[in-house]
């Protein structure tokens, strides 16, 4: 049976219209916005709402400590990039460190790729200037283009029409890794193939093999280990575009209620999660699981309050704060906001960003991180929520699955020269595979702890 929607429902939609919205592009033709809105409206869902249930209830597992959330993947997707290579590598990426948790701390993984959506940036100035040009600046492919021209730099509303498309393929790749066997636990081995000179990669063997030995042993005892075949795996982006989420909404047949279905979980960014704003305006009219990211000027009143515009129920796995305070100050500012929520009551996830408050500039003039500084905040994340009984529950990293070097640091001890020798990524440094392996084995003992 379906039910009816609510045209109350339906046209609060709209509401974020009359409202400020930060960090949008200037359009230059507004009526080929209008068609190209009318078409994505008109086109299939990339998401099933009750998908964005599914994973709402993992995150209130993730919330009471009975699962551990782990988002990863690029800081910004390009077109270009989203090849069936890069794709698998990620998805591999994220498969061997949910294996390194589930097995190390023996909790399940709610797996979430910030991929098939991920193309839209917000920008701390609307414009670029190189020389004697200004130009607008790069919002991600979704919007305009990375070459310093100003027909690349042009807001184009066909970009909306590409992104959908290049969603669409994507989701339907990782469908299929995911549940097409890829992702099967007898392939533990093969992931990790091509990667053994390292000690994160030596380690990681040692957990396949008993893996393997727990697989057989069990099968051999008549166990059903089918469920050991696939796994659920979940898209995430910021929802920053609101002319790309309101027409990608849908009525749920179900409950007459609206999902966005551009992906199962979105967040708010530190930027535009202002509370009389668009954004959180919007994203409080829909059901998916949603998050905030919370940095280092975040107080205990934000949250309540926009506890309060987004999830006023405490309905658990609906709201999932993402701190991102910089490693230097996680240990002094979360606390307050952690106490301030828990006194509340209303459940939330608390989950760790640990590369956007860590940023710097290499001697050799690159935007980097040191992974010293990244584990060091998840760390503090950890001692905070140990301290205060809560939960930490999960963590939020941007990655690739390439031997990129873009993060200073690591067991291959990347240096500032050499940065120089693969820094490929357009906006953020993203942990390399191998940073990404090391990540999971220092998180496993951090649980084990906590
Ligand atoms: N389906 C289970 C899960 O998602 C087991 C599993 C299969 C798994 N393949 C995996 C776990 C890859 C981690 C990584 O937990
Ligand atoms: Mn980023």
């Amino acid at each position: 049976m379906s039910v009816e929607p609510d045209p109350r429902v339906v046209e609060g939609l709209d509401a974020w219209e009359g409202l400020t919205a930060l960090q949008q592009p200037q359009w230059p033709d507004r009526a080929e916005l209008r068609r190209v809105r009318d078409r994505l409206a008109a086109v299939p869902p990339l998401v099933f709402a009750g998908e964005a249930d599914a994973l709402r209830a993992q995150l209130a597992a993730a919330s009471r400590g009975e699962a551990f959330v782990l988002q990863g993947g690029d800081c910004a997707e390009t077109f270009a990039e989203s090849t069936a290579d890069n794709i698998r590598n990620k998805i591999k990426t994220i498969l061997q460190m949910a294996v390194v948790l589930t097995y190390g701390a023996s909790m399940p993984v709610v797996k979430m790729g910030r991929m098939a959506g991920q193309y839209a940036k917000p920008r701390s100035s609307d414009s670029e200037t190189r020389g004697d040009v200004t130009l607008p600046a790069f919002r991600g492919d979704i919007i305009n283009g990375y070459d310093f021209t100003p027909e690349a730099r042009t807001p184009d509303p066909q970009r909306l029409l590409e992104a959908y498309h290049t969603s669409a393929s994507t989701l339907n790749l990782i469908r299929a890794f995911t549940t097409g066997g890829f992702a099967s636990l007898l392939r533990v081995h093969e992931w990790n193939r091509g990667f053994t000179t390292n000690p994160a990669y030596a380690r990681y063997e040692e957990i396949a093999a008993e893996i393997d030995r727990a697989i057989r042993f069990m099968a051999a005892c008549g166990a059903d280990v089918d469920a050991l075949s696939a796994v659920d795996f979940y898209a995430c982006h910021e929802g920053l575009l609101l002319d790309y989420e309101r027409p990608l909404t849908r009525i749920d047949s179900r409950t007459g209620l609206p999902y966005d279905c551009s992906a199962h979980f979105l967040w708010i960014g530190e930027r535009t999660r202002q509370l009389d704003g668009a954004h959180v305006d919007y994203f409080s009219r829909v059901q998916n699981p949603l998050g905030v990211k919370l940095g280092p000027t975040s107080t205990g009143d934000d949250a309540i309050a926009l506890m309060d515009r987004l999830n006023p129920k405490g309905e658990p796995g609906r709201l999932t704060f993402v701190t991102r305070m910089g490693a230097g100050k996680v240990r002094e500012l979360l606390p307050a906001l952690v106490e301030k929520v828990t006194a509340d009551g209303r459940p939330v996830t608390w989950v760790c960003d640990p590369m956007h408050g860590n940023g710097i500039t290499s001697a050799t003039g690159y935007k980097t991180r040191r992974f010293s500084d990244v584990i060091d905040e998840v760390a503090g994340f950890f001692e905070v929520h140990r301290a205060l009984g809560t939960v930490p529950g999960g963590l939020h990293v941007e990655l690739t699955g390439d031997d990129v070097t873009e993060v200073l640091g690591g067991s291959e001890e990347i240096d500032d020269e050499g940065l120089a020798r693969r820094y490929e990524t357009l906006v953020d440094p993203r942990l390399n595979h191998q940073q990404s392996l090391e990540m999971a084995f220092r998180v496993v003992e951090l649980l084990r702890r906590a």
